[in-house]
Order: structure tokens, then sequence, then C-alpha cells
């Protein structure tokens, strides 16, 4: 393929992915944003391959790697499931970081490569090199360690280094150092040790980074890492000089640099606490230790009681959170949903943010059981309704109708905006008991006067709700 071709090609494949990630931005066109990513990223691929840049000796390498990379692809988007989501996406963020270390030394030791420059130029592609893996490195050991946190391998509880802060500064005043080191370095030889100096530093940082990170705050660090991952993939680009990479990696690095904003919005972290990591320990008690024990009294409520309240209700607002997703329980709702707006209540789904544990979760479980997409509101679309609404039915959601972020400044979840479900005349809540949500905080609202718990899995007992509506 010719140089020209290929460079068409890029930018054909540049143009789909923009359309793609405009394409993501709503469930109704998501499916074309999708298929727009596929057919860009397979343009991309067969350009690369059969670009002016591989010889045919590499084809050998390039179709053995590709069979094990789609092998295990395959085998993980079969069996990883949707609530595991966040995990495969941390360690998918890890291989980009690999990456863009080993291209970064691969491009330094190469003799043909390094030879191509000389003098400014040179210095230009030096630095190229030495923030590649800079960002490479802390993006991967960062994101093992998010993927050991999510999984539950590693402690979900933050870890505070005493004087963390100063270790991070002086650990970045010893990579800026090394930096000028390396630039000024004469050969390959010479460059190698401030080169892995700074590796081993960044590889340190980014665990230290991570793990001072509270559990409850863990989805902000996998759409930062998701950024991060972004920034070495165009830093890969630059080395390489491949326009498509730098392109791409800036799509995905602003993508999730906006993706974290929003989130932090949607948490009340400030962003720049964020990026200088260690954040999410500050206002009380760090994340799932926090007093988690229960303090009052419920008042139980039965399933068929719950389909009465629902047939009674004019306006219902529908609050789903991780236990729908983690009971399967979208089909039913979808169904109570039906019956409901066919006797003429008004059914609307209020969904957080940071709802389940991926960004969208909600959103792609209801659209998948085929919910309409005018009844999904966001939080800030329906807060201000839940007076005029008879009933709130929270299912298998916790933190995300926390009162507490509201009114108790010492909680962990303090300032966190949330859905104000107990200003509904009656709120339900479905959980199969007492325990505490994602970040390990106890739950006034399951105490107030006007709420009602309805124990037991969400699917069976929404099953049960089904089962007495219809009767
Ligand atoms: P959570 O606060 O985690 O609460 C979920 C509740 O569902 C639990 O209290 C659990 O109570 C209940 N549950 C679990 N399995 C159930 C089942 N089979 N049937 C019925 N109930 C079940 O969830 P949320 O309200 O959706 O809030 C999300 C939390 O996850 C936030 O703290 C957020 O920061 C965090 N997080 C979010 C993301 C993203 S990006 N969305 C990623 C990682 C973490 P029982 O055990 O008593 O049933």
């Amino acid at each position: 393929m010719s140089t020209t071709l290929a460079t068409v090609s890029y930018l054909g494949a540049i143009i789909l992915f923009i359309l793609s990630l405009g394409g993501l931005s709503n469930p109704e066109t998501s499916r074309r944003g999708n298929l727009y990513g596929i057919i860009g990223m397979t343009i991309a691929v067969l350009a690369t391959v059969f670009g002016p840049q591989v010889t045919a000796a590499g084809y050998g390498w390039i179709v053995g790697s590709l069979a094990v990379g789609a092998a295990i692809g395959l085998y993980a988007a079969r069996t990883v499931k949707m609530t595991q989501m966040p995990e495969l996406v941390a360690l998918m963020h890890s291989l980009v970081g690999l990456a863009a270390v080993l291209v970064g030394y691969a491009n330094y030791i190469d003799p043909a490569a390094a030879g191509q420059f000389s003098g400014a130029e040179k210095t230009i592609h030096e630095i190229e090199i030495y923030i590649g893996i800079l960002i490479g490195a802390v993006t991967f050991s960062g994101s093992i360690i998010a993927f050991g946190k999510l999984s539950g391998k590693i402690t979900g509880k933050p870890v505070l280094l005493p004087a963390r802060h100063w270790i991070n500064l002086v650990g970045l005043v010893v990579v800026i150092w090394f930096g000028g080191v390396f630039i000024h370095t004469h050969s390959a030889a010479e460059g190698m040790t401030p080169l892995v100096v700074m590796t081993v530093i960044a590889l340190l940082f980014g665990i230290h980074m991570v793990m001072a990170i509270g559990g409850a705050d863990m989805p902000v660090v996998v759409s930062m890492l998701n950024s991060y991952s972004g920034w070495a993939a165009a830093a890969t680009g630059f080395m390489l000089s491949n326009d498509l990479l730098i392109v791409t990696g800036a799509l995905v690095g602003s993508s999730g640099a906006i993706l974290s904003y929003i989130m932090c919005k949607a948490m009340n972290r400030h962003f720049i606490a964020v990026i200088a990591g260690g954040f999410g320990t500050e206002g009380g008690a760090p994340a799932a230790t926090a007093g988690a024990q229960p303090a009052g009294e419920v008042s139980p409520i039965s399933a068929p009681d719950t389909a009465e309240l629902l047939h009674e209700a004019k306006n219902v607002i529908i609050v789903p959170g991780y236990g729908m997703a983690v009971a399967q329980a979208q089909h039913t709702v979808y169904e109570i949903t039906r019956l409901l707006r066919e006797k003429g209540v008004n059914v609307r789904f209020g969904i957080h943010p940071v709802a389940g544990r991926m960004p969208g979760h909600m959103n792609v479980l209801l659209a998948e059981a085929k919910v309409p997409y005018d009844i999904v509101q966001e939080m800030d679309e329906l807060n201000d309704d839940f007076p005029q609404t008879d009933v709130a039915m929270v299912i298998g959601a916790n933190d995300i109708v926390n009162p507490a972020a509201q009114d108790d400044p010492t909680s962990p979840i303090a300032g966190m905006p949330v859905l104000e479900v107990w200003k509904a005349k009656t709120s339900i809540v479905m959980k199969r008991s007492m325990a505490s949500g994602y970040a390990g905080v106890d739950n006034p609202l399951f105490y107030k006067e006007n709420n009602r718990m309805l124990f037991g899995d969400a699917k069976k007992m929404l099953d049960e709700v089904l089962a007495a509506l219809k009767g």
C-alpha cells in the first residue's frame, strides 16, 4: 500500500472514530456509533499492517499476535459479566500503558529509529520517548492496582503513606532531573540508566497514587486511567510518527478527561485533586470503613402491598442501582413499567451518573430491556419532581439515594449529589438485607417514616410484584 493510500485510510479512520464518539453519546445512536468504531478500527489495522512501515518479514509476527489478542478478547467478551466491566477496562488500560513503555524502549534502542534524527529533532524525539514511557508506566501500574481494587484482590481502603504528597513531589523532581540527564546523553547505553530510574519511579507513582484512593472513588480513577491511557497512546504515536495514533490517543485522552470531570461533579470531588491523586479520603472516615451499623427501625412491606401502592399511584419514579444489575431484574422492571403505563400511571426512571459500577450501566440495562428512552431521565432532570411523586421505587440502589450526602457533613459521601427519593409520598427500597452499598456507609433513608423496605432478591421480588399487579 502506498504512503498516500495509507494516509487517506488513516484520515477515514479518524473521521469514523469521531463519528463513533458522537454516536455513543446517545442511547438511540449508540449502535451506529459502535459500528463506526468497528469499521474505523478495521480500516486502521489494515492500513497499518499493509502500510509502508511494515515489511513482509513482519507479517508472521503480526498474524501471530493478532490471533493471540483476538482469542483473549473474544474469550473476555464472552465470559466477563457486565458488573465486572470496570475491572476488564482497567486491565485493558494497563495493556495500553505497557505497550507505550515497550514501544518507548524499543524505539530508543533501535539504531534505525535513532539514526533518523539529529540536533533539535533528536532532542524532541527523546523527550517524546521519555514522556511516553513516563505516562505509560504510570498508566500500567495504576491500572493494575485499580484492577486489583475493583476485583477485591487488593483492599478497597485507601492506603496512605505518611508525607505522601512530599513523596510524590520528590518523585516528580527526580523524574524531571533525570529527564534533563537523559536528553544530554550521547548513546543508548548511557541513556538507559536515567530511563530505567524514571520508569521505576513512574511505576511506583502509579501504585502509590491508586493505592491512596478510597473504594468509593474508584469510578473516577477508572475514567482517569482511561484518559491517561489515551495520552499514553498519543505519546506512542509521536514516538512512531503515526498520525492516527496521535489523534486517536488524543480523542481517548480528552474524552476520558471529560468523563472524569463529569464523574467528579457527580461525586462532588475536585478534578484537580483527582489528577494529583490520593483523593477520596477527605471528609471523615475513609469509605468502606465508616460505621455501617443499622441505626433505627425500618418498616418492611410485602410484594402485594407494593403492587397495591403502585396501582394506586399517579406518578412513579423508579431508581435503579447496582442491585438491579446483579439480580438481572431489568426485564421484569420493563414488564411492570409497561403494565403501569397501560393503566395510565406516569412512570419514569431516575438515573444517577454513578449508579451501578460503570458509566451508563443503568442505561445499557434498561435499553436492553427495551424501556423507552424518553422515560429514562438523568438525576438533574427529575430530582425536583419527587415531592409530586406518589411512589419512588428504589431497586438495588443505596449510595445514590443516601440523604446523609446532604445532611451529614462528616459522611464519606458528604456533598455527593443524590436522588431525593425520600421527598416522594412513599419510597420503597428493594434490597436483600440492611447491608451498606459500595461506599460502605449506613443509609438513613431506610429509617424514614415514609420509607418501606421490600427485602429480597430484586428479580424475585419484582416477579412477585408483577404477579400481584396482573392479579
Ligand atoms: P450501591 O450503593 O453499591 O448499592 C447497591 C445495593 O444493591 C446494595 O446495598 C445491595 O444491598 C443491593 N443488592 C445487591 N444485590 C442485590 C440483589 N440481587 N437484589 C436486590 N438488591 C441487591 O449501588 P448504587 O446505589 O448503584 O451506587 C453505586 C455505587 O458504586 C456508588 O458508591 C458509586 O460511587 C460506586 N461505583 C460506581 C461506578 C460507576 S462508574 N457507576 C463504578 C464503581 C463504583 P443488599 O446486599 O442488602 O442486597
